[in-house]
């Protein structure tokens, strides 16, 4: 698979993700070997910039974020001699002139036809210029070799997603088209199926008859900071709940694929979208909490409320924080709600996956029984844990709650690869397991669009505010009644007594 040539072009190559993300994941790739002999990468941008000045602002976003940590020179030499700089504008035939010829004078080195990748790391307004570009000047049309690489948001709902879903393919096939998202990259996310389908002691329990309620929690520190301006166009909503969340509850809720195959995952995925209950306006104000953040510190970290960050109206009911519940209507979950909740500037990171298992029917002990809850740690700890009751040594039949853990800290000595490095090795191989399908896109607008159409038509109703630094509004606990009292959170090692 490593011996097909690679010719890698990014659009957007001065961009944030560009040198935060996609450098260093390449450049990790390189370094652990997992790129081909033959790659170049073409780097195009709006900016005129000198070459050797922007390779050593790329040198600098891999020290700063690469896992590898600081480039060592001779390696760092050895990639950036593969990159180039190609400064041109999206919307004129030059660039693309130039592109190709750039690319086809490379691939006169390989043996045999290589791969292209196009990634569009750019603002959503050039992803149809680009596309028709790479199409009309052939540069994207090899159907087994040639691929394009889009970065959300997808669509701003579900009618601008179909209409960028239809106008992609009637120039590419679904099999040239890869949706990042990259939560499906994270280690910890990939983990969640080897967990549930090569184990067979979880399964049979996966389902209305053992589980109580689903949490899946992504709390964030950070706040909007300087993304104020496309934060007031999208929200927490279509930011963190219409992707991420919604993928992590696919793949929690998922039937087992028939096969570990790309068409086979991504259609158990669809099918739990595609049966989620959808919400009615009623529905909306009761079952979704949405809120925005105040000021307040996290950490030692003064915070501005959000109406104060810049580029946001002093008056935006644009939400920071969603909770909400869910059912997915299928013999599976008849019953059981699922709770998802994602919030920026709060008390600190934390993405969880909570399990909770129904009590015992039967109950011969004294003491109140805490019921089994797995907890599956996606960040920043990386752990899956099982509470479990158990028996304090003494001469009393005496029960407290205890945990289970396994991290990968202990279990591990390999370090870990970013999502984007198996996500780019990934569409590199031509493997779009991890990838989202049309279908799957529009099916998670689908999810999402009765509580866009709420808000938008009552656009202040119930929004709730929550103190930077706090764990979210009370409504969103209130939400859990009767199931839980709070969200669980990563636990602490103080809260729960250990033996
Ligand atoms: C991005 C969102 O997709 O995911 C950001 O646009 C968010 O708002 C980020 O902060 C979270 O990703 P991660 O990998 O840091 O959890």
């Amino acid at each position: 698979k490593k011996a097909f040539p690679a010719a890698i072009t990014i659009f957007g190559a001065r961009g944030d993700l560009t040198r935060r993300k996609l450098i260093p994941a390449l450049y990790n790739l390189f370094i652990e070997n997992h790129l081909p002999a033959l790659f170049e990468i073409f780097c195009v941008d709006f900016q005129t910039v000198d070459e050797a000045a922007f390779k050593n602002d790329l040198l600098t976003g891999v020290n700063d974020f690469s896992r590898s940590g600081k480039a060592e020179p001779a390696k760092w030499a050895d990639f950036s001699a593969h990159i180039s700089y190609l400064q041109g504008d999206f919307t004129k035939k030059e660039t693309y002139l130039e592109l190709k010829a750039k690319i086809e004078d490379f691939e006169k080195d390989g043996k045999q036809r290589g791969n292209r990748m196009f990634y569009f790391a750019v603002a959503p307004r050039f992803i149809e210029v680009i596309a028709e570009a790479l199409y009309t000047r052939k540069l994207c049309v090899n159907k087994t070799h040639d691929r394009l690489v889009v970065e959300k948001p997808f669509g701003t709902d579900l009618d601008t997603a179909r209409k960028l879903n239809r106008f992609l393919a009637k120039r590419f096939s679904e099999k040239q088209i890869y949706r990042i998202d990259h939560y499906l990259g994270k280690e910890t996310v990939q983990n969640i199926m080897a967990f549930r389908f090569a184990n067979y002691v979880f399964e049979p329990l996966w389902n209305k008859s053992y589980i109580d309620h689903i949490q899946i929690s992504v709390a964030e520190e950070v706040s909007v900071g300087k993304r104020g301006g496309y934060y007031e166009t999208s929200g927490a909503l279509r930011d963190m709940i219409q992707n991420h969340l919604l993928q992590l509850l696919c793949i929690v809720a998922m039937d087992c694929p028939g096969e570990y195959k790309a068409e086979a995952i991504r259609d158990a995925k669809t099918k739990v979208l595609k049966s989620i209950q959808p919400f009615t306006t009623p529905q909306v104000f009761k079952n979704v909490v949405r809120a925005q953040y105040t000021a307040g510190e996290v950490g030692d970290e003064a915070r501005v409320a959000y109406r104060q960050e810049a580029q946001v109206s002093p008056e935006s009911n644009t939400e920071t924080f969603v909770a909400l519940r869910m059912a997915i209507d299928t013999p599976r979950w008849d019953g059981v709600p699922f709770f998802l909740r994602t919030g920026k500037s709060m008390t600190r990171q934390s993405s969880v996956i909570v399990v909770q298992f129904k009590e015992s029917p039967h109950k011969i002990f004294k003491d109140d029984i805490v019921p089994n809850r797995l907890i599956i740690s996606i960040q920043p700890e990386l752990e899956i844990s099982l509470l479990f009751e158990s028996k304090v040594p003494g001469l009393q039949m005496k029960l407290v709650p205890v945990e289970m853990d396994f991290t990968y800290q202990e279990a591990y000595t390999e370090s870990l690869p970013e999502a984007y490095e198996a996500l780019l090795l990934d569409v590199l191989q031509g493997d779009a397991t991890l990838f989202m399908r049309a279908d799957q896109v529009e099916a998670a607008w689908k999810v999402v669009m009765p509580i866009l159409d709420a808000w938008k038509k009552y656009p202040a109703k119930q929004l709730q505010f929550y103190e930077s630094g706090s764990w979210g509004p009370a409504a969103a606990s209130n939400l859990l009644k009767p199931y839980a009292k709070e969200w669980f959170r990563l636990p602490s090692k103080e809260t729960i007594k250990k033996l």
